[in-house]
């Protein structure tokens, strides 16, 4: 196998001189932005990034070394839709070597200095490691969440405070990759942003591209993170459209709805383009719900938002959101139990479900469509912890079904453990806390701007943080804890 990557270098080497063109000449239209990386399974990588004009191949650059990007991989994917100012490219890096890190450019960049990522550990690697985790989180600055607001808006960034983005920025090292299941950028708070008078009026029905502009500003905002840390992202509720599921302006009586929405800025348009989640491998259904495995956890994206299954409707699915269905009556339910099914936990005895609707919060916004058909699998499955936002707070429970508590607590559970952390930020602000909070609640905060870490341990323990954005800290921690046997001895490097 090691011969077998040699002869890839000759073509490449000769490739070289289109290489010093990237960055030699600059053409704005076709120059990188918003550049994003996804997970593909432990040997592929997708780098995903926007240009505004398309691209007839789009390229990357990519080696073991930082000054000798000696491997070219290229795509046809470049494509927008209506309304959008820009193109999404994908190009999916293959056969690349498990938990290495890789140094890339995309071509037409005028970056003299490659970005790099690295590689997924491979199923049953028990080595410990870190995740990010934010959810509600939009475009910071004069377009989302600043230390000024609209009219009748509130939460304000404090003067001097750190955005999440910026926390997570300074914290890179201390994680592997991003999850962000659902409400990614906020651009359909244009809406409100303009009755709130903290944008200028625009003609709203005419004028779309206030939208495209927060989109854009968001992706710009978050390129530190996401061109070195994959970024693995679930559908939410402002995915849907441009209206904000509704948007009323209270001075004029006016009742926007989904009918303002121009084509391309409904039905998740913009969230189907701009990612190339995993789910080809897990056979899942586009960025809607897939899975895959870091190490030794199983990670799975479920789909709240529409598609739910036993007849149910999602809460984007039913008027007046006309979004989805995306597959087949239950598809998603059957993929579920078959991924669940299938999962060894002796090579992965950790299984993680990310989604955007709460199942149990203490701030309201529970998704019972959500939780009457998945809970049953959690538990069937012992799903070890469901982790989801929409509730702009921080609510952890303890592990728990049909509502009632496990009474082991986080000291080898039978219920699965659901933690809402949706307090990333953006221009709404956060939500507010319901008293007297729901009996299952352990911890919980309406006041501060945060995201949360996950350390995965070894096979019995795995830690969350919750960190305050504004100066890092860290101000809840718990620890879960799984009765069960590790099987490290069983783990052999990987046999590629
Ligand atoms: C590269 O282009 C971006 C976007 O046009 C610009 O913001 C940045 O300053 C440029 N960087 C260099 C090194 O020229
Ligand atoms: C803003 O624009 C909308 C749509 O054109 C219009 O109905 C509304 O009166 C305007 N509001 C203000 C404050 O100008
Ligand atoms: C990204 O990092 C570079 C180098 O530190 C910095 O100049 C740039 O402002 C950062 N970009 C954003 C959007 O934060
Ligand atoms: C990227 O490549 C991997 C490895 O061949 C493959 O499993 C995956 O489906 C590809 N991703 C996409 C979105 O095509
Ligand atoms: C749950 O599904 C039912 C049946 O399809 C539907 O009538 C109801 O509106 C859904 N509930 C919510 C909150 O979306
Ligand atoms: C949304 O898109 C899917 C996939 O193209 C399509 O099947 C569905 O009918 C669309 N839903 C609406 C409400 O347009
Ligand atoms: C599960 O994984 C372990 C450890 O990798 C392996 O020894 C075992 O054969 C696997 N079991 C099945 C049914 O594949
Ligand atoms: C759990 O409690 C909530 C709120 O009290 C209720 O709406 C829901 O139906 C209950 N779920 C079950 C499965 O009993
Ligand atoms: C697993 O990690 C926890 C937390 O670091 C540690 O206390 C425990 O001893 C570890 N267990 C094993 C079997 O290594
Ligand atoms: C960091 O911010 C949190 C939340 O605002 C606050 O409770 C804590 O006291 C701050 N810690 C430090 C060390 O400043
Ligand atoms: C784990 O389970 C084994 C077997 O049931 C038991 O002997 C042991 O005491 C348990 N360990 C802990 C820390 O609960
Ligand atoms: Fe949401």
């Amino acid at each position: 196998m090691r011969f077998a990557f040699l002869t890839w270098l000759l073509p490449v080497v000769l490739a070289l001189p289109q290489y010093n063109d990237g960055y030699q000449t600059v053409d704005s239209s076709t120059q990188p932005v918003q550049i994003r990386l996804s997970y593909q399974g432990p040997t592929a990588m997708m780098v995903s990034w926007n240009t505004f004009a398309q691209l007839h191949r789009p390229t990357v650059y990519y080696g073991l070394e930082p000054f000798f990007l000696y491997q070219v991989a290229t795509s046809s994917d470049s494509s927008t839709y209506p309304t959008s100012l820009t193109y999404n490219n994908h190009v999916n890096l293959t056969h690349l070597w498990p938990d290495t890190t890789y140094y890339y450019l995309p071509a037409g960049s005028n970056s003299t200095v490659p970005y790099s990522f690295r590689t997924a550990k491979v199923a049953g690697d028990p080595t410990p490691f870190s995740v990010a985790v934010v959810v509600d989180m939009g475009t910071f600055g004069p377009l989302g969440l600043s230390t000024t607001t609209g009219v009748g808006a509130a939460n304000p960034l404090q003067p001097g405070a750190h955005t999440t983005i910026q926390d997570i920025s300074q914290q890179l090292h201390t994680f592997d990759f991003v999850l962000h299941p659902g409400d990614i950028s906020y651009a359909d708070a244009w809406l409100k942003e303009e009755i709130q008078q903290y944008l200028p009026n625009t003609s709203r029905v005419d004028n779309p591209t206030v939208y495209e502009h927060i989109n854009n500003a968001f992706y710009d905002e978050l390129v530190n993170i996401t061109a070195y840390k994959p970024y693995m992202v679930s559908p939410g509720n402002h995915e849907a459209n441009c209206d904000n599921g509704g948007t009323t302006d209270k001075t004029t009586g006016i009742k926007y709805t989904e009918s303002i929405c121009p084509v391309g800025q409904t039905n998740f348009t913009g969230y189907r383009n701009r990612f190339r989640m995993p789910s080809q491998p897990s056979g899942g259904l586009e960025n809607f719900w897939y899975s895959y495995d870091y190490g030794m956890t199983h990670f799975i994206s479920i789909d709240t938002e529409t598609d739910l299954g036993h007849g149910l409707l999602g809460p984007d699915e039913g008027s007046p959101e006309f979004s989805g269905p995306f597959g087949l009556m239950n598809q998603q339910l059957t993929w579920l139990q078959n991924d669940l099914a299938s999962v060894n936990r002796t090579r992965t005895p950790w299984v993680i479900v990310l989604g955007h609707r709460p199942f149990y919060n203490s701030a309201g916004g529970i998704c019972t469509n959500c939780s009457a058909v998945f809970e049953p699998l959690f538990y069937q499955y012992d799903v070890d912890l469901y982790f989801c936002g929409h509730s702009h707070v921080y609510v952890r429970t303890a592990p728990v079904y049909l509502n009632q508590t496990d009474p082991n607590g986080l000291n080898n559970p039978r219920f699965t453990w659901y933690v809402v952390n949706g307090a990333a930020g953006h221009y709404d602000g956060l939500d507010t806390l319901q008293y007297p909070l729901m009996p299952y609640t352990q911890f919980a905060q309406d006041t501060d701007y945060s995201w949360s870490r996950f350390t995965f341990h070894n096979c019995t323990h795995m830690t969350l943080e919750a960190i305050a954005s504004n100066n890092g800290s860290v101000y809840d921690e718990a620890t879960l804890f799984k009765n069960r046997t590790c099987n490290d001895d069983s783990w052999k490097f990987p046999p590629w």
